[in-house]
Formats: C-alpha cells, structure tokens, sequence
C-alpha cells in the first residue's frame, strides 16, 4: 500500500505543460521557428501521468506526442496560440511547467499571399511576443507552483536565477549545453536545479526519462 501511495505521488493534482517549438508565419507556406524537440516535456508529461497527476501538454507543432491515459494534448502552433491555451488552463492547474521552446519574436505581419522573390535582399520586421511563463507568472496564485526552463550559452547560473526571480517561478531547470549529449533532439540530458530558497542540484548526463524523475523530485521538495 505505502509503495502505491509513493507511486502515485502526483494523484489529484493538475499540471499543465507546454511543450515543443512555436511557430511564427512569415506568410502561408513558411515560418519562423526553433530545434525544440519536446522531448523533455513529453517526458515530464509520461513522469507526471505514471504518477497519477492529470496532465495538459500544449504542444508545438512537430514535437514528441506524449500518449497516456491521463495526458490531453493541446496542440497550438504559435506563441499567440500557446499563450491563448495556457491562460485558460491555467486558473485550473496545481503545476504549470514552462519547458517550450517559445519563439522570442514573430513577423509583425503574416503575409496574405506566398511572398514572391524579388530583391537581392529581404528584411522582415519582428515583434516581440507575448512571455508566457512571465505573464502568468504575475497571475500565479499561493498553492501553485509554477516551474521554469532555461537554456544559455555564457554565465549559465546567473542568467538562470535572473529568470527564476523575474518570471516568479519556484523552481528553474538549467540545460546544459556545454556537455556532450544534452540539449535540443537529444535523447540526454544534464540539469542544474535551482529554487527560490535552498541550494542548485546539479544530475549526471542522463536520459531524459530519468531528468524527468528529479525534475518530479525536486517539485515535491518544495516548500508548501
Ligand atoms: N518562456 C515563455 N514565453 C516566452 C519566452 C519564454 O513562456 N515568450 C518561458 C520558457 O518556456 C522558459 C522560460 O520562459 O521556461 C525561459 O525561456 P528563455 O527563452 O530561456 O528566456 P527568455 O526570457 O526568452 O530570455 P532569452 O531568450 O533572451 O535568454
Ligand atoms: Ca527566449
């Protein structure tokens, strides 16, 4: 009975995941997009439902399916959309993780028609989009807990624990892209762990499945 109980560590509770890459029209053929894979995000969507948690993946178009009987699949193309999803879910959620990979600016308009070669050049004007986790971030009620994703290149630690404290998040998960294996279509990964109060955790090379795990670990750690 107690190992039941164990694992089904997440019964009751309602998480919401966005996962996957956004994608942002240029005009009706093509887009602006990223590498994301979702493969952590459906990872952490199996961990959560196996655990027993209803789960809301709003997923990117193109990225991994996560298929269980406890997960729905939201699927959304751009940031606009994502957004648009995850703020209706969100009042409802215990858990909101954070793990897409959202496009940081889109073109600031859709052309109508296929736009047709012309100049040597071509300049696209973006505009920023809407920041999801941010926005929500501010609308995060007590007995939610909201978990972020952060993917750098240069001073990894500081620019993690400055997104963690901006976007309010509990907890924030550095990818590490300096190790062999990890990061975007990969099926390993390493991760820093950092949290509002207490100390980072940093895993071995891992694959994501078990990532997944410790990410699951360090959210029932935190403080209620
Ligand atoms: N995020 C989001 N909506 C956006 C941009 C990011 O919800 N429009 C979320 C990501 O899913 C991730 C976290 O915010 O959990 C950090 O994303 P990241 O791209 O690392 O941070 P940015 O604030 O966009 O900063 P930058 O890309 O300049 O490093
Ligand atoms: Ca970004």
């Amino acid at each position: 009975i107690a190992h039941f109980s164990a694992e089904k560590s997440f019964a009751g509770q309602k998480v919401m995941i966005t996962s996957g890459p956004t994608q942002e029209a240029i005009d009706p053929v093509r887009f602006i997009s990223n590498h994301s894979s979702g493969k952590m995000g459906a990872a952490l969507a199996l961990a959560f439902a196996k655990k027993g948690a209803e789960v809301h993946v709003i997923l990117g178009e193109g990225a991994v399916k996560p298929a269980h009987q406890n997960i729905q699949i939201h699927p959304v193309r751009s940031a606009s959309d994502m957004f648009q999803k995850a703020e209706n879910l969100h009042s409802q959620m215990d858990i909101s993780v954070f793990a897409a990979a959202v496009a940081d600016y889109s073109p600031k308009i859709a052309a109508v028609e296929k736009i047709k070669k012309q100049g040597e050049t071509l300049t696209l004007e973006l505009v920023k989009n809407i920041d999801i986790a941010l926005n929500l971030g501010y609308k995060k009620l007590p007995h939610q807990i909201h978990v972020g994703f952060a993917l750098e290149t240069e001073n990894e630690a500081f620019h993690a624990k400055e997104k963690l404290a901006k976007k309010n998040f509990d907890m924030i998960v550095l990818n590490s892209m300096k190790d062999a294996g990890a990061g975007f279509k990969h099926d390993t990964n390493k991760v820093t762990l950092f949290f509002k109060t207490g100390n980072p955790q940093t895993s071995k090379v891992l694959p994501k499945d078990q990532i997944a795990e410790l990410i699951l670990s360090g959210i029932k750690s935190l403080p209620v």
